[in-house]
Order: C-alpha cells, then sequence, then structure tokens
C-alpha cells in the first residue's frame, strides 16, 4: 500500500543566499523524496523562507528598502539556486504568507484557550534613539567577569560567561552606539513544563537516539517557559488582541510548514488534505528534515506547540550534522564559504549531490566535504565507472548495430540479480544511509565494467560468429547502466533525465522488472563531465572576500613595522646598560662595519656596529650610548661582537640616546 507523506526541510532564512552548508539538508531530503516518489508514494516536499525576525527588518532598514522588498529578491535568489540544484520542493512559499498569520493566529488562540500562555514583566535593554527593545545580540559592552572588550549582550567568547545584556560594562546599543536604558514590558510565555509529560513519551520514537540523549539532558535542566512574543517595532505578525506585540520568529516560523501545506493544498484543490493531514490521529506521515542547531525548536517547542493546539504531531525528525570543508568549518576567509550561485558558476550541482550522498548517514555526525576526495570520487566513481558503461556500449551500438538494442540479453540472470539488488538499496536511502547506498551501486558498476571487460564487444563485433553475441553484450550493460541510474537517480536526477532520453524510456523503478530490448536508442551524447580541479580552485578563489583597497603610500618618514609583541617577562631578559664609547675604527674590507670599544663601568666590551655608514669615527670617541649587555656573543667575519649598540636615526649625532659622556652613568641599568 502506498503512503501518504509530508516532507519538510528547515525554512531557510530570508537575509542570506542559500549556500553548500544548507544544501546538505535540502540535497538530504530531496534524495528522500524522489526515492520515495519514484517507488510509488505519495510524497510532498514543503518548504519556505523564514521571512520575519530583527535581522531581516535591520538588513532592509540599513539598505533604505521595505523588508516585504527584500524578502521577494531572497525568495528569488533560494528558488533559482534550488532549482539549479535540482532541489524539487512541491511549494517553496514564505512565512510570511496570509495562509501563516492565520496557522499562527488559530494555534496561539487555542494555546491561550488551553491555559499555556502566561504573562509576565520582562525588563529589557531598550534603544532609546532607535525606539526599539534590543535583542541580546544587538548590545555590546565590556564582559563583566573578565572585562574583555566587546562582548555581545549573552555570553561572552573569551571566558565564556553568560549573563544579561545590562550586565555589561559599558553597555552599548550595536543600533546607535548609545548607551541602552532597561525598560520593562509584559510578554507573552508558552508554558512549556505544562507538556513534559507528553514530551518525554513523544520524544522516545521519533527522533534519533543522539537527540534523544540530548533531550534527555534538556528535561534534567528542566523546562523553562518560552518567551514568544517581541514588543513594535517588530518584522513579524502581529498578536491577536494585543496591541504592538508581535509573535517571535521562532513562534510563525515552523508553522511555517503547515501554512506552506496549506498553500499547496488550496492551489490544487485538496483542502480535505489539509484537514486530514494535521488532526491529531492522521494518518499520513510528517517527516521533518533539520540541522542539529535546530533540535532544540523542532523537538520540544514545535510538537508543545502542535499538541497543545490540537494539532498532530511529527511522525519523525530527522537531524544531520554540519558540513565542514577540508575537514574545518566553512569560512569567508578560506573561500570555503561557498554560496550556492558561486558554485554553479563553474561546476556542476549533481556533483555535489552525488558527493553529499556518498557521505552522509543517518546520524548528526558533520559531513566532510573534501575538495580532493570530492574530485576523485566524482571522477573514478560517477564518472568514470557508472557513466563510462553507457559510453562504451553506447558507442559500440551506434557503429555496429544500427543503434538497435538486440532481442536478448547476454545473461539474463545477471540482469535479475541487478534489477533484485534495488531493494536492498531502497531500504538504504529509506534509512538516509545514503553513504551505504551509493557504495552499493558502485560495487555493481564495478562489477558491470569487469563483465564488459571480460567479454571484450568491441572485439566480438568485428568476427562474423561473434556479432549476435558483441550486440547482445551492449545490450546487457546498456541494461545495467539502466538499473544503475534508475538507483542514482534520486541523487543525480538530471543526469538519469538524459540517461533516459538516451534510452528512449521512461525512469521507472518498478519497470526495472523487465529489461530494455529490440528498441532504438538515441544518438549517444556525453552524460556527464569530469571534475576540473581547476574549477574548483576558482570556486575557493571567487568565495573569498575582495582584496581590501591597497593601504595609501607612507608618508615619508616609512616606520618599519612595528616587529611581533614580546612578553613582558621576554622584554625583563633584555640587559640594557650605559656605556661609553672609548675606541672606534673602520675595518677595512667592511664598508658598514666599525669596531667599537665600550666601557661599561665594570668592563670593556668589543662590538662590531653596522654604523658606518651614519658616523665618523672619531665623533663617536668619547659619546654614550646605550648597550645590550647580555647578547649572547657572536662570532663574525671580522671578530666577536659582545654586545649591541642601540642606535636610531639618520646618524650623525643623533643616535646617542644619553648624551654626552659622565662617566658617572657607566654600567647602569635602564629599566
Ligand atoms: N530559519 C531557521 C529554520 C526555521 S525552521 C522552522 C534556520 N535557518 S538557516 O538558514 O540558518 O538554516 C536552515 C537549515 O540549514 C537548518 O536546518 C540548518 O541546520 C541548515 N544549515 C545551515 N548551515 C549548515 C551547515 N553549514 N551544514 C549543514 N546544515 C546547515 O535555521
Ligand atoms: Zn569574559
Amino acid at each position: 500500500m502506498s503512503r501518504n507523506i509530508l516532507v519538510t526541510a528547515a525554512l531557510p532564512y530570508a537575509n542570506g543566499p542559500i549556500h553548500i552548508g544548507h544544501l546538505v539538508e535540502y540535497v538530504q531530503a530531496d534524495i528522500w523524496v524522489r526515492y520515495q516518489k519514484l517507488t510509488g508514494n505519495d510524497c510532498k516536499y514543503i518548504c519556505a523562507d523564514d521571512a520575519h525576525g530583527t535581522p531581516i527588518m535591520l538588513s532592509a532598514r540599513k539598505r533604505g528598502i521595505d523588508p516585504q522588498q527584500l524578502i521577494d529578491e531572497m525568495h528569488a535568489s533560494h528558488s533559482a539556486d534550488f532549482r539549479d540544484f535540482f532541489v524539487e520542493f512541491d511549494i517553496f512559499h514564505s512565512t510570511h504568507s496570509e495562509e501563516n498569520r492565520i496557522c499562527a493566529s488559530k494555534i496561539y488562540n487555542r494555546l491561550k484557550d488551553g491555559g499555556y500562555i502566561a504573562r509576565k514583566a520582562v525588563a529589557q535593554a531598550y534603544d532609546e534613539q532607535a525606539k526599539m527593545f534590543l535583542p541580546d545580540r544587538f548590545v555590546k559592552g565590556v564582559c563583566p567577569k573578565c572585562e574583555s572588550p566587546d562582548q555581545y549582550g549573552d555570553a561572552c567568547e573569551v571566558c565564556g560567561a553568560t549573563y544579561a545584556p545590562l550586565d555589561l560594562i559599558n553597555p552599548r546599543s550595536v543600533l546607535t552606539g548609545t548607551k541602552p536604558v532597561v525598560r520593562k514590558s509584559e510578554h507573552l510565555f508558552i508554558e512549556l513544563a505544562k507538556f513534559e509529560t507528553f514530551l518525554q513519551s513523544w520524544v522516545k520514537d521519533h527522533v534519533q537516539p543522539e537527540v534523544a540523549n540530548k533531550l534527555e539532558e534538556w528535561f534534567e535542566a528542566g523546562l523553562r517557559d518560552w518567551d514568544i512574543s517581541r514588543e513594535a517595532p517588530y518584522w513579524g505578525f502581529q498578536i491577536p488582541g494585543e496591541t504592538d506585540k508581535f509573535f517571535y520568529v521562532w513562534l510563525d516560523a515552523p508553522i511555517g510548514y503547515m501554512g506552506s501545506h496549506w498553500r499547496w493544498c488550496k492551489d490544487h484543490g485538496r483542502e480535505d488534505e489539509f484537514e486530514a493531514a494535521w488532526k491529531p490521529d492522521s494518518d499520513i506521515e510528517l517527516v521533518q528534515f533539520l540541522g542539529k542547531d535546530i533540535a532544540y525548536f523542532h523537538t520540544l517547542f514545535w510538537p508543545a506547540v502542535l499538541h497543545g493546539s490540537g494539532h498532530r504531531t511529527p511522525t519523525q525528525v530527522y537531524c544531520h550534522g554540519f558540513l565542514t570543508v577540508d575537514g574545518r568549518k566553512m569560512s569567508k576567509s578560506r573561500g570555503t564559504f561557498i554560496a550556492a550561485r558561486t558554485w554553479l558558476e563553474h561546476l556542476d550541482p549533481q556533483a555535489l549531490r552525488y558527493y553529499l550522498a556518498s557521505k552522509l548517514a543517518s546520524g548528526v555526525d558533520d559531513i566532510d566535504l573534501s575538495l580532493d576526495d570530492f574530485v576523485f570520487r566524482v571522477n573514478s566513481d560517477l564518472v568514470g565507472k557508472v557513466v563510462n558503461i553507457a559510453s562504451r556500449c553506447a558507442g559500440i551500438l551506434r557503429k555496429r548495430y544500427g543503434n538497435r538494442l538486440s532481442a536478448a540479453l547476454d545473461d539474463t540472470e545477471m540482469y535479475a540479480e541487478f534489477a533484485a539488488a534495488r531493494t536492498e538499496v531502497g531500504e538504504r536511502f529509506e534509512a538516509r544511509e545514503y553513504a551505504k547506498a551509493i557504495r552499493a551501486i558502485t560495487a555493481l558498476a564495478d562489477r558491470t565494467n569487469k563483465y564488459i571487460d571480460t567479454k571484450a564487444p568491441w572485439a566480438l563485433c568485428k568476427a562474423e560468429d561473434t556479432f549476435e553475441e558483441g550486440h547482445r553484450v551492449c545490450t546487457q550493460g546498456l541494461n545495467l547502466f539502466r538499473v544503475l541510474i534508475t538507483m542514482l537517480s534520486p541523487v543525480v536526477p538530471k543526469l538519469a533525465e538524459d540517461s533516459f532520453a538516451l534510452l528512449q524510456s521512461p525512469l521507472s523503478w518498478d519497470g526495472l522488472d523487465t529489461p530494455l530490448l529490440d528498441a532504438e536508442i538515441q544518438k549517444f551524447k556525453p552524460l556527464m563531465l569530469r571534475v576540473d580541479k581547476a574549477h574548483v580552485a576558482a570556486v575557493v578563489e571567487a568565495s573569498k572576500p575582495a582584496e581590501p583597497p591597497p593601504a595609501p603610500e607612507p608618508a615619508a618618514p616609512a616606520y618599519a613595522p612595528v616587529a611581533d609583541t614580546i612578553s613582558f617577562d621576554e622584554f625583563m631578559k633584555v640587559d640594557l646598560r650605559v656605556a661609553t664609547v672609548v675606541e672606534a675604527e673602520i675595518i677595512e674590507k667592511a664598508n658598514k662595519l666599525l669596531r667599537l670599544t665600550v666601557d661599561l663601568g665594570f668592563e670593556t666590551r668589543q662590538v662590531i656596529a653596522g654604523i658606518r655608514k651614519a658616523y665618523n669615527p672619531e665623533h663617536l670617541i668619547g659619546k654614550q650610548v646605550v648597550v645590550v649587555a647580555n647578547l649572547a656573543p657572536r662570532k663574525m667575519k671580522f671578530g666577536v661582537s659582545e654586545g649591541m649598540v642601540i642606535a636610531a636615526g639618520p646618524g650623525a649625532p643623533d643616535i646617542f640616546l644619553l648624551g654626552v659622556d659622565n662617566g658617572a652613568l657607566n654600567g647602569m641599568r635602564i629599566k
């Protein structure tokens, strides 16, 4: 019996472009949805932009545009990125929609009627110049604990202390630089603790074990009331029955799943399905993909909100880990914070889909995009093993067999075995064990290539008595390719589409039961190109921040840059003494050096100093200088130097830091 499944991916914030980190999630869910659709399930992939909140309001303000204009631009940009990465939502809506406003209001009213909403006065930082309450991160100041400057209002990045924004020493609004004042206002809270029993039991069967463990910690820490309101000005939905109060973005964001589904149902004349999907005992599955960073919202708040408002709760919440590039967090300066669009300008989107699939498993571990490994895997496995089967066989079929498949296979049993392998591969997709699915497919591709190598159809087709066999071998190869590419189609949909155009047959999971025989195929065109390393480098280069403008020409005199700092202890090791130059002579053959004898009071030393260009030795005699007295003696070409004279400036009389000899100072330590 076919299943009816509603799949969601987390709603991307509408204040920045889609990047390859996001794509882990949208591709992971897209593969899952495509697999469900391919195997005959009724499955809808729902997403939307998360279009509310302070950051969006302020970005718009900064650009001098309406928030609506900003979110419209972002919606167009996100839609294009998803389309070009073959992420195929059934609907990509927005949380700033009439459907969502209605859903959010209804849910809130039901929570209120159910007695889950509390009112409490909250003291918060307020910017009198900007006339708005400041979220924690909009206040900066000196950490009250370790006194590090320039820390955010919620936590210190240096010592890790957490505090309230107004605990900062010298707090400042990041908007205006003014000192925020404390202002009290009434906020609305969802009393989460009232859902504890329900959540404890819900969690058992609906999240991954790693997430369940995390939840256990949260339960132990105690479920605190959740503040769902924000004061005006705020870019979001007004709370019904209140003046100047808005829903906090995280209240209406998950409800956006519902609002978007509702919109899909309206657009397709299926309002009955909307009711059916969200009622408490719904038999429509609700499967939600999201990153582990937002598990808290989706495994505590969201089920509580749904349950408390008389709705169904998610069937499964599937969390994934974070994308790293070459083993490190994505970074702008290293050029690894790669926008989806930048990738598309240089590289095949399917290559990324394939690579991510080859790394994804069902857990919450991070996924590493190793750029060298990426090039290697795609070229060797996808292009070199899978696509190569088609080009090898189709080439011979065209040259020798009029581009027609033979009426029989060469090895029916082998074909049946391949076709049967899709059950196991399918189970891997279902279980989100994509890496295992890809490994199984690659192993079958290896077998196919070995089969072709052994049979050598390029030789068979040349002799009359093996001519027919050659035809069957090529037909076998293309039929095995058809199985492989069908199994890979959720991962590389465009490659599959082009492959089925070549085979002039539809993509069909069940259709693999019967091989494709006695049919014409299209003229072979290359299906996928190898990844060029230079294009990967170009993506990284293009993702680096623009070079800062060249520094202005230094004004004369040019100062040498200050050397690396040394610690106070290191500085204290330097023993500086006052000394008198008692002898100074030119060294033959060394046109930069002078041999000095300096009197430190307690001893005299020979110092070879590179100051000949600037000083007449006669003028140095009798002058006082500062000497580094504990510099290790250095053997130089013209003798041992037992210290160093400190000199500065263009030369001539200026070097004498202490002036005319006054023997009483000799040997004094300078501090
Ligand atoms: N707007 C919220 C989600 C609201 S859902 C009701 C949000 N948006 S986001 O744009 O920051 O992230 C969207 C999704 O992409 C999240 O599930 C997040 O975990 C995922 N990722 C963002 N950066 C990622 C990586 N570097 N790696 C993997 N996933 C990442 O959170
Ligand atoms: Zn600190």
